[in-house]
């Protein structure tokens, strides 16, 4: 059985099949096939995104984001968002008309979501026109699955595994100024209310000179920003021998030569140091902001979270950093309407919020997944009432953004230019250290430059302001 042979193995079956799907594909079209690859998910699944990307290339593949272009049509999932499969189901029926006008256009369906099998199951009865279905755990086997599928064999399901750290495939990047570094797979955590660690597997950490040796190809090809990935980069190196820190691993990315940045996320509390953060204050390379999911603001609550920190650690992290790392700013991840949560609940999230002054906040409506201990707490509170809270945060957000941004008025930040600005044609775009949008007017060769911009005014989404 495939499962069976050693990995170095199954990655040799897998570039032989490269090989052979890149000839036929060859034979059959005259021109490059295109291929639509869309990710739904976080940055991981982005990041795994640009390896589906990377193989489908190897094989000849180009690419469109129109599907009525698409020979191959592959969606990458994700099966935490909001309405994840409802989206992804209505995305798939959209293309079954166009699969009937072109017969040979390929489905395929991949990442955290088909990691689950319900969802295969529901694939393999409902959706009988997509042809490839295929979890996390199996994402190098593409080349496998489209060489079998494109030689007339029946649709592909492949499921199970348990996640390896396969390195060596092929990538193809989203942008040229920002990158996505993985430096671990999978979560240990089980939060209660999380799916992450069922369809991503026990966390496995990159070895630090596989990542180093991606940092460094990074910066030689020209990209200003690193981003190290992980659901939870603070225990990065668990198992790994000889025994590596996350604040190690960061400080080596950091002292690499070169002008870039280097971000990170996501760190979870439980497991942020002082050490992480007398790092980020000692090493100018890595931004000033830290992304700290706190998830709720009572303890109640993050105790039936299995989240295993207090309000009152969380927020001593943050005094720490605060001292340590002058002009420091956080983001947070937040979910409201947890099973079981009040309204007294919810306000300790609204005074939690208003003292650590979030930068940004990305806030999420609890929704139940199957499988997970949540998912039979009992949930009393009633959907409506869940949303007005929703919107009481919202508010609460917007007004500190408001504030937070009016205070940087005048002051002159470091940004990155990202690329052509909204405000008009001679305009551009960038990210200061907070992640903040900045918009001022500029030439285009200042695009993937670091500049420094003086504030002049903030409006809602953006600050705005002029080259320095
Ligand atoms: N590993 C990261 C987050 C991964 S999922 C961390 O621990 O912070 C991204 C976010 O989705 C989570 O932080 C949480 O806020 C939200 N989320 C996850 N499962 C959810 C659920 N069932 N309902 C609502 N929000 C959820
Ligand atoms: Fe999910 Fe918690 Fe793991 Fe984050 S740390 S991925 S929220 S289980
Ligand atoms: Fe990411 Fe969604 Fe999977 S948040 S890890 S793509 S379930």
């Amino acid at each position: 059985m495939l499962g069976q042979q050693p990995l170095e193995q199954r990655l040799a079956l897998q570039r032989e099949y490269m090989e052979k799907a890149a000839e036929l594909l060859c034979e059959r079209y005259e021109h490059p096939p295109l291929a639509l690859v869309h990710s739904f998910g976080c940055q991981q699944n982005q990041s795994d995104g640009e390896k589906l990307r990377g193989m489908l290339a190897e094989m000849g593949y180009g690419f469109t984001d129109q599907p009525e272009q698409a020979d191959l049509a592959l969606f990458n999932t994700c099966a935490v968002r909001e309405n994840a499969e409802d989206r992804v189901f209505g995305n798939v029926g959209a293309l079954k008309p166009l699969k009937k006008q072109r017969p040979g256009m390929l489905i395929g369906l991949c990442g955290c979501m088909m990691q689950q099998e319900q969802v295969a199951d529901r694939i393999r009865k409902s959706y009988p026109y997509v042809d490839l279905v295929f979890g996390t755990h199996a994402l190098y086997q593409l080349p496998e699955l489209l060489f079998r599928r494109l030689s007339g064999e029946k649709r592909q399901f492949r499921g199970g595994g348990e996640g390896e750290i396969i390195e060596g495939l092929p990538l193809r990047r989203d942008g040229k100024i920002k990158g996505n570094l993985p430096i671990m797979y999978g979560c240990d955590n089980f939060c209660s209310y999380c799916i992450v660690p069922y369809v991503r597997g026990r966390e496995r950490s990159r070895k630090p000179e596989d990542v180093l040796a991606e940092a460094r190809q990074l910066i030689a090809d020209g990209y200003k920003e690193i981003t190290l990935l992980g659901q939870n980069v603070n225990s990065y190196g668990k198992g790994l021998e000889p025994p590596i820190r996350f604040a190690q691993l960061l400080r080596q990315v950091a002292q690499l030569p070169g002008e870039f940045v280097v971000r990170f996320m996501t760190s979870h509390p439980k497991d942020c140091t002082t050490e992480l953060i007398d790092t980020i204050a000692q090493c100018d390379k890595i931004c000033n902001h830290i992304h700290l999911p706190v998830q709720s603001g009572s303890n109640r609550i993050l105790k039936l979270m299995n989240r295993r920190y207090t309000v009152e650690h969380y927020l001593e992290l943050i005094d720490y950093a605060r001292k340590q790392i002058p002009g420091v700013t956080f983001s947070s991840d937040l979910i409201v309407g947890f099973p079981g949560e009040t309204y007294e609940d919810f306000q300790k999230t609204l005074e939690l919020v208003r003292k650590v002054r979030y930068s940004t906040l990305y806030t999420f409506l609890y929704s139940r997944r199957s499988g997970t201990k949540a998912a039979s707490f009992e949930d009393p509170v009633p959907e409506e009432e869940k949303s007005r809270w929703f919107r009481e945060l919202l508010d609460t957000e917007s007004q500190i953004r408001e504030e937070l941004q009016q205070a940087q008025v005048g002051s002159a930040e470091r940004v990155l230019v990202e690329g052509p600005g909204r405000t008009g044609p001679d305009w551009l775009c960038g990210r200061n250290f907070s992640n903040d949008i900045v918009e001022f007017p500029g030439s285009k060769d200042l695009i993937g430059q670091f500049v420094d911009v003086r504030i002049q005014r903030a409006q809602n989404w953006a600050l705005f302001g002029s080259f320095v």
